[in-house]
């Protein structure tokens, strides 16, 4: 698969999450052979203001080509002038249509952009003659539950010049509950010709199959169902990795240590450390319970080497 003239070496990419696809977790999902991975979302006005908190999210990993950052806004002239600021390393730009955090919607950002598909299509086109990279969008099916529009607003960004469009397949209401919706997101696989991604309660390669199956997609993008379980995605291409759960996690550490302070590694690493455990039927509760009151890196390794050796 092909995303304007960048070719893909997986149809299984790793999804932006706010606060969990960090450094380190971008890194093990590349590591398994991730075809994409993608920055936290950053917000537009933030880069053209030169936040350093906003730049130092668009920082890669070695290993991370191609790399797509994603940006948040609402208004077209702020993103044209933002993507022309994004640093080299940087292949492509994602537009975030579906984050259904209150904060974000109140600011006709996120999913809120689902309900002006016109605006949709002209922060896309605002975004594709700011920059030399293809431009995708990440939406959902709609924001009211049940209104569905995701099949217009493809068409549109389609129309302005996106390269590739992901759905996940839940209305901004639902935020994460309730099932994702297959047929809708085939709905809006079958309202554009540009490469098409399905996004979703993807956890195991059954689950990608089904997915493929059903909706058509050209490829799947893969969040909560990745972490702790980056192995998804060798296990996707058919490809083998040996590496303990215990050489990830340092790994992860190893990966954070080079960017963060102590502090901001431990707390980043106690939501990674929580979704390790989630495999370990019996414990999991406990070492969440304990990672969650970890400060420093000696509780931290303490938790990993009692639990993960
Ligand atoms: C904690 C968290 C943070 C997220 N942050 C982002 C984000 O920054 N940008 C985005 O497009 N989606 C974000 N998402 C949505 C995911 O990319 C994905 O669409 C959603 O979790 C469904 O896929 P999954 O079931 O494979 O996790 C976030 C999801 C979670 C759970």
């Amino acid at each position: 698969m092909k995303i304007g003239n960048i070719e893909l070496s997986s149809p299984a990419l790793f999804a932006p999450m706010a606060g969990y696809s960090d450094l380190g977790a971008r890194y093990l999902a590349r590591l398994y052979g991730a075809g994409l991975t993608v920055s936290e979302m950053v917000s537009a006005k933030g880069l053209i203001y030169e936040n350093k908190e906003t730049e130092k999210l668009l920082d890669k990993t070695e290993i991370e080509t191609p790399f797509a950052a994603q940006l948040f806004a609402h208004e077209p002239e702020i993103l044209h002038r933002a993507v022309g600021l994004l640093p080299e390393g940087i292949d492509i730009v994602d537009i975030n249509m579906g984050c259904p955090a209150p904060k974000i919607v109140k600011n006709g950002e996120g999913s809120a952009l689902l309900k002006d598909p016109v605006l949709a299509g002209e922060l896309v086109a605002a975004a594709v003659s700011g920059s030399h990279r293809p431009v995708t969008v990440k939406m959902r099916l709609g924001f009211e539950m049940g209104d569905f529009v995701a099949d217009k607003v493809a068409k549109e960004v389609e129309r302005a010049g996106a390269s590739m469009v992901t759905v996940h397949g839940r209305y901004r209401e639902q935020m994460y509950s309730g099932v994702v919706d297959k047929r809708a997101i085939r709905a809006v696989r079958d309202s554009v010709n540009i490469p098409f991604i399905a996004n979703g309660d993807v956890r195991s390669v059954r689950e990608y199959d089904i997915m493929i199956k059903e909706t058509e997609a050209d490829g799947v993008m893969i969040g909560r169902g990745a972490l702790g379980n980056y192995r998804i995605f060798a296990d996707i291409l058919g490809k083998s990795v040996h590496r303990t759960e215990r050489e990830n996690i340092l790994l992860q550490i190893d990966y954070l240590k080079r960017e963060y302070p102590e502090r901001i590694v431990v707390n980043l690493m106690k939501h990674h450390v929580s979704a390790y455990a989630s495999g370990k039927a019996g414990i999991a509760k406990e070492i969440r319970d304990r990672v969650h009151h970890a400060t420093n890196y000696e509780e931290l390794f303490a938790i990993v080497d009692e639990y993960f050796s």
